[in-house]
């Protein structure tokens, strides 16, 4: 969850590994801390809070050398104070570190007892001490760090920069992702690629187990084992100019206004527009008539894709769909069958417990699926097949292309297993992938409502509990609205099934309590008109998204209406979820909430 970069360049290093952390930003905004090595020395700044802080003390502190590691933390363990910020260091060696070291307590003990002597409460300050510990036994650096590795237990990404080694960096990943870059005589590294995208497009992704060893002219790669190994090297399309904010105040809403673009995109991936069918850009790695049942697991926003995907594919491909969140599957031992299909869903490609899954389902003979939008991630490398999204790169924490462009691939994998499992006559198929093709304009009208929802977002955040309301594939779009809300707004909501409502939460309901009813005008959309009216029997106040027709039908005096287009409704989800996310946005704006970086969160969860 945290962003690791090191640079070994020829003239000073601190600029660009702020640069570099500033792309990393959304990993985690603790604290941040780079170190350098100068006149063979290592110097560390650390400031706790945001990276602006740590570029302030930079400016009244400069550091000078020219290779040097940097750190932001999204912290796990210790609290978010400078002292537990990385670097770590030693007398020998600094270190900065993303990840968790499970064993960190009984390797603190075993180093307490030689002498060393610790000063944080940081997991990641025993990897600098057992590093120095094996140099103080007369190993050099490199040997000392592969020494030092196989007693690391959990899941980390690692970069060392050591006293008197001016050309020297050296990185290890298990579990969590690294990547080395390549520029003229200096070389980088980096958690992701986007990180390093303004000094190079020159890439190598170190596997699980892998440690490297930099220096000015090249790199080595080296296996759990110890063995030289050769890692590809790949050219990235990450470029700079991709996380500019644009025109817009947030990343959130550069981000929510690129849909209409990033789904159009997505759905030209995956359809035969001409020919008014799906066409998937791969082969199924299985056989669609003999599928006896699916799988999904994810966490946060894209579990809940996958719960507006099982409405698909039940009703498409007449398939069971078995759907858990990711930290309760991998623990749950499940049985998987043979015959049956997991599909992992994941913006980054990196998330710990989704990956777990994914292990776990291969593990019981499953063929796996992945619907991820970093083609380059672990999750996305392991999977049998890929299903990209093409959102680009998600900066704003709180997802919101990532899931739309989930649910259009969803939408076209349900109808292209429906194809195959003979559940959908050619007719529908056709009058299927006629709506999806609508969806990106439908978007575009959505967003165009933008002032009303405004409007809306100002009654809003005087609210202290808001209740999200919503039926059929409306209903996990219901959650996903709440917990919109909640991570950016930090306003309390709960998303509910609207049937639900009247078995318990109906006693919340009074003239304090926004509740935000999700009703495109479907099959269920009588029902939820029943719902709504027992909420407004009771004085509660009643925010309604939908169309005009819908709006006039129920008849009923709602408090706000967050007017929609019309449309068929079997892929309302994607188009509703563009006013959750926005009343969700200015909610947050009005007042006066950090949108792009919510407190205590972190956009790659890649710790359990
Ligand atoms: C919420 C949000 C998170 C992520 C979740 C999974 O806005 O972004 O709930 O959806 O952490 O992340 P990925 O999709 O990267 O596996």
């Amino acid at each position: 969850m945290c962003g690791i970069v090191g640079i070994i360049g020829r003239e000073p290093v601190a600029a660009r590994l702020v640069e570099a952390l500033k792309r990393l930003e959304y990993r985690g905004y603790d604290s941040a801390g780079i170190a350098t090595l100068e006149g063979g020395h290592l110097e560390r700044r650390r400031a706790e809070g945001k990276l602006r802080n740590l570029a302030a003390r930079l400016e009244r502190e400069p550091l000078l050398g020219h290779v040097g590691i940097g750190h932001t933390r999204w912290a796990t363990h210790g609290k978010p104070t400078e002292n537990n910020a990385h670097p770590h260091s030693s007398v020998r060696l600094s270190v900065v570190h993303n990840g968790i070291i499970e064993n960190f307590r009984e390797l603190r003990e075993e180093l307490t007892a030689r002498g060393h002597v610790f000063v944080s409460e940081t997991d990641t300050e025993v990897v600098a001490h057992l590093v120095t510990d094996e140099m103080n036994a007369g190993k050099s650096p490199r040997d000392a760090v592969a020494a030092a590795l196989p007693r690391l237990r959990g899941a980390f990404a690692l970069g060392f920069v050591f006293e008197g080694e001016p050309d020297l960096l050296i990185a290890a990943r298990q579990g969590a992702p690294l990547a080395v870059g390549y520029g003229e005589g200096e070389m980088f590294l980096g958690s992701d690629a986007l990180a390093l995208a303004p000094f190079t497009d020159s890439i190598t992704y170190l596997e699980d187990g892998d440690w490297a060893v930099l220096t000015r002219d090249g790199v080595e790669f080296f296996d759990a084992l110890n063995a030289p190994v050769m890692r590809a090297r790949i050219r990235t399309q990450a470029s700079a100019f991709l996380i500019d904010k644009g025109n817009h105040r947030h990343f959130m809403a550069k981000e929510i206004h690129e849909q209409p673009e990033v789904v159009g995109r997505t759905l030209a991936h995956y359809l035969d527009m001409s020919n008014g069918c799906v066409r998937l850009p791969f082969e199924l790695p299985f056989d669609a008539a003999k599928l006896t049942r699916l799988t999904i697991v994810a966490c946060g926003t894209a579990y809940y894709a996958g719960l507006v995907a099982k409405y698909w594919f039940e009703r498409f491909a007449r398939i069971p769909v078995e759907i858990d969140v990711a930290s309760e599957f991998r623990y749950r031992e499940p049985p998987l069958d043979a015959s049956g299909l997991t599909i992992v869903v994941s913006q980054s490609g990196e998330t710990a417990d989704t990956l777990a899954c994914l292990r776990y389902a291969k593990e019981q003979g499953q063929k796996t699926l992945a619907v991820v939008n970093v083609p380059t991630s672990t999750i996305a490398r392991e999977a049998d097949t890929m299903a990209l999204t093409l959102a680009g790169p998600e900066i704003g924490v709180a997802s919101t292309k990532a899931f739309t462009c989930q649910l259009s691939v969803l939408a076209c994998l349900a109808i292209a297993i429906g194809h195959a499992r003979g559940t959908l006559s050619l007719e529908r198929e056709g009058e299927l992938v006629s709506q999806l093709i609508a969806v990106p304009g439908l978007m575009a009208e959505a967003i165009k409502r933008e002032p009303r929802i405004e409007q809306i977002a100002t009654v809003l955040s005087k609210a202290k509990d808001v209740l999200y309301l919503g039926r059929g594939a409306s209903f996990p779009l219901a959650m996903e609205g709440a917990l919109k809300l909640k991570e950016i707004s930090y306003i309390h909501a709960e998303g509910y099934a609207a049937g639900e409502l009247k078995h318990g939460p109906i006693a919340l309901i009074d003239e304090n309590m926004p509740v935000i009813v999700i009703a495109p005008h479907d099959a269920v959309y009588e029902k939820t008109v029943s719902n709504m009216q027992e909420v407004a029997a009771r004085g509660g106040r009643i925010i309604l998204i939908a169309d005009k027709r819908a709006a006039d039908e129920a008849a009923i005096d709602f408090e706000a209406i967050a007017p929609m287009p019309e449309m068929e409704p079997d892929f309302a989800p994607i188009v509703y979820a563009v006013p959750a996310q926005m009343l969700a946005y200015h909610t947050a704006v009005v007042m006066g909430k950090d949108v792009d970086q919510p407190r205590n969160l972190a956009k790659s969860v890649t710790v359990e």
